[in-house]
């Protein structure tokens, strides 16, 4: 099967992680036959979707809670698992909306010290306190594409009290190759303050339609659906979700021709000295000398419609993070690059 995307624009996207491929065309066809529905608020029984995640991660569907994106559940976990005098523990260098979510709601997040941009799980034990509630840690990490392997995630649960929630965002999962990578879900029985997050926004290819799933304990998705607004989760989500597990083929290849993609574009890089982050995600971290250096290539990519994210959000003001994108669309970066 060749994937190919409808062109969008005259940019090439490298800069949200998004699947360059674009959604499955049976999510597509799904997302058309609801078009006629589009004044009915959202009445579809969630069971379905719940069900087919319940089959899927071999767990029970009262084991799924549904979201409107996994930022929703990331504020959901906040707002239903932690008091105003309580906290949250994050990375240092990691996903922002970890911190940006404990401030809306007026929680403190401690940030804890990278190991040389690895999250180190030890420096995370260190920082919990008696009034910490919920850690949350992005495996892949978001922007080093970098993994905490599966022993390092049970001593951090080993070490975690039971009143404390350990939140794995997987949001990448499906890209990872690494067999050191956790088997989150076999941790679940053990561990009742697990949550796992997956998201059909990245290789689902439907972060338009704001559509992800926490898998945890029983009583944890009852708090987790207890909180949820009421008709954020829509019924165009819904169906474009089933018919993109449905198409199993699909994500097969979008990870194939990811980790193909990621290895030529990570030697490439190399070869041409650019420092890059070895990762197991959709995107690569460039790190540069110094800021203008860095500036420079962004703006000379920019220049030829090549937009990759810079990350001063992310609290690195010398690096820039480039999504892999499709073979096309990489060899046009490639290019760029080879005549800066
Ligand atoms: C680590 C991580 N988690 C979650 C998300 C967002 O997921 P969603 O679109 O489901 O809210 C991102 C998006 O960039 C991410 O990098």
């Amino acid at each position: 099967m060749v994937l190919t995307r409808e062109k969008l624009t005259n940019f090439i996207k490298l800069s949200q992680n998004e699947n360059p491929h674009g959604p499955s065309p049976l999510s597509v066809k799904a997302v058309r036959q609801m078009a006629s529905r589009l004044h009915l608020y959202p009445g579809k029984d969630l069971e379905e979707l719940r069900n087919r995640l319940a089959e899927k991660n071999r767990v029970s569907s009262r084991n799924i809670a549904l979201s409107s994106g996994s930022v929703e559940m990331m504020d959901i976990i906040i707002k239903a698992f932690t008091s105003q005098d309580e906290g949250i523990v994050t990375s240092e260098t990691t996903f922002p909306m970890y911190g940006i979510l404990s401030r809306i709601n007026g929680r403190t997040c401690l940030f804890s010290k990278m190991d040389r941009l690895g999250i180190d799980i030890e420096n995370h034990i260190r920082l919990c306190g008696l009034k910490t509630r919920v850690i949350f840690v992005a495996n892949p990490n978001n922007p080093t594409g970098m993994i905490v392997a599966h022993r390092d995630v049970q001593r951090l649960l080993e070490s975690t009290p039971k009143n404390t929630f350990v939140v794995l965002d997987e949001a990448y999962g499906e890209y990872v190759t690494d067999s050191s990578y956790p088997n989150a879900l076999s941790l679940l029985p053990q561990f009742p303050n697990l949550i796992i997050l997956r998201t059909f926004s990245k290789i689902y290819g439907l972060a338009g339609l704001r559509i992800a799933y926490a898998t945890a304990e029983e009583s944890v998705v009852k708090e987790l659906e207890a909180h949820r607004t009421p008709f954020s989760v829509t019924d165009i989500a819904v169906a474009a979700a089933i018919a993109g597990l449905d198409d199993e083929e699909y994500i097969r290849r979008s990870a194939l021709i990811n980790s193909k993609e990621r290895i030529s574009l990570y030697d490439a890089l190399k070869q041409l000295g650019y420092d890059v982050v070895p990762s197991q995600a959709n995107f690569l971290l460039v790190n540069f000398r110094d800021a203008s250096s860095k500036e420079a290539l962004y703006r000379r990519l920019l220049d030829r419609s090549i937009i990759v994210r810079e990350m001063e959000p992310f609290g690195l003001k010398n690096a820039l993070r480039i999504s892999i994108g499709t073979q096309a669309d990489n060899q046009a970066l490639l290019k760029c690059l080879e005549s800066a």
